[in-house]
């Protein structure tokens, strides 16, 4: 499957990286307005290729995205620390509007994959922009917010990420709700699970593992300035259901038409994922303390997108 990339920064670099090796993609292309950057990863990335894959990696400008199937939008500017990732959006949102109409005059049928943040307004002025059905722009919502829940629980129970169910809904970013309540490890309720492994989750434990969660990013930035390596795999585990019809369950942000009594906001629930982008959007089960968390998640969102002059 030929995938586009439209940014080639450490995001997108990551992704295609990701896409690489994952041998995912049968052809990847680059898109930058900085065509030497464009080049130079496409050129890096295809020396590691022999390594594992097939895939041909290259640089192009719009015209080059021709028969992609998916275009993963990363471009924009990234968080400075400190900056939430909704102070981004102005900057973010007039760099959509070039890239929207040129990613489709050059491959009109294609899935748009939205990276940039605030990823859950990008993805709504995206579907604005593109006037595609929300279905087939998807933004990388909580997919990474997800797997860093997921991560952190299998530390704390022993036991590897995979085997943990459970799903942050919301915003990407810091209104974000992580579902305890439904959240199961193997095929046990999760705090039962915890105890018969001898290893019960306290106050304390859920506490922490919310706060390294919720604020990763804000960790990882002071660090090292961005984040890249998590959210380039989290791109590539969605064309990965897209591009082999997986009907996965994953966390990603679609335009929605009603969540916890907002109406048309985008936001991360569980959806289908398959090749013709999402197949249905499923909504758990949530206690009440976490319907109205996601209730003023969609609200904060719902009040930011409608700040944004398209
Ligand atoms: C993060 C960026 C992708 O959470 O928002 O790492």
């Amino acid at each position: 499957m030929k995938v586009g990339i439209v940014g080639a920064g450490m995001v997108g670099s990551s992704a295609g990286y990701a896409l690489a090796m994952m041998g995912i993609a049968s052809d990847i292309v680059f898109v930058d307005r900085n065509t030497g950057l464009a080049i130079a990863q496409a050129e890096d990335i295809s020396h590691a290729v022999p390594f594992v894959s097939a895939t041909t990696v290259i640089a192009g400008d719009y015209d080059a995205l021709a028969g992609t199937r998916v275009v993963i939008i990363a471009a924009g500017v990234s968080q400075k620390p400190g900056e939430s990732r909704l102070e981004l959006l102005e900057r973010n949102a007039a760099v959509f509007r070039e890239v929207v109409a040129e990613v489709l005059r050059a491959s009109p049928d294609a899935i748009l994959l939205i990276a940039s943040n605030p990823v859950d307004i990008m993805t709504q002025i995206a579907t604005r922009l593109s006037g595609l059905p929300p279905q087939r722009v998807i933004g990388s919502g909580t997919i990474l917010d997800t797997a860093r829940f997921r991560s952190l629980v299998g530390r704390h129970l022993g036991i590897a990420p995979q085997s943990v169910h459970a799903y942050v809904l919301g915003e990407h970013g810091d209104s974000e709700v992580l579902a305890w309540s439904n959240a199961r490890a193997g095929s046990v309720a999760l705090r039962s699970f915890a105890e018969q492994v001898g290893k019960p989750l306290t106050e304390d434990d859920r506490r922490a593992i919310d706060d390294g969660v919720r604020n990763a990013a804000y960790k990882i930035i002071n660090g090292k300035g961005a984040t890249y390596y998590g959210i380039g795999a989290g791109l590539a585990r969605i064309v990965k259901a897209i591009a082999q019809d997986q009907r996965d369950v994953l966390s990603v942000s679609i335009v929605t038409p009603r969540v916890a009594d907002i109406e048309d906001v985008a936001l991360s629930v569980p959806r289908i994922i398959g090749a013709a982008g999402v197949v249905a959007d499923l909504f758990p089960d949530l206690d009440a303390e976490e319907h109205a968390a996601l209730g003023r998640s969609a609200a904060l969102l719902k009040e930011r997108v409608e700040s944004v002059k398209l």
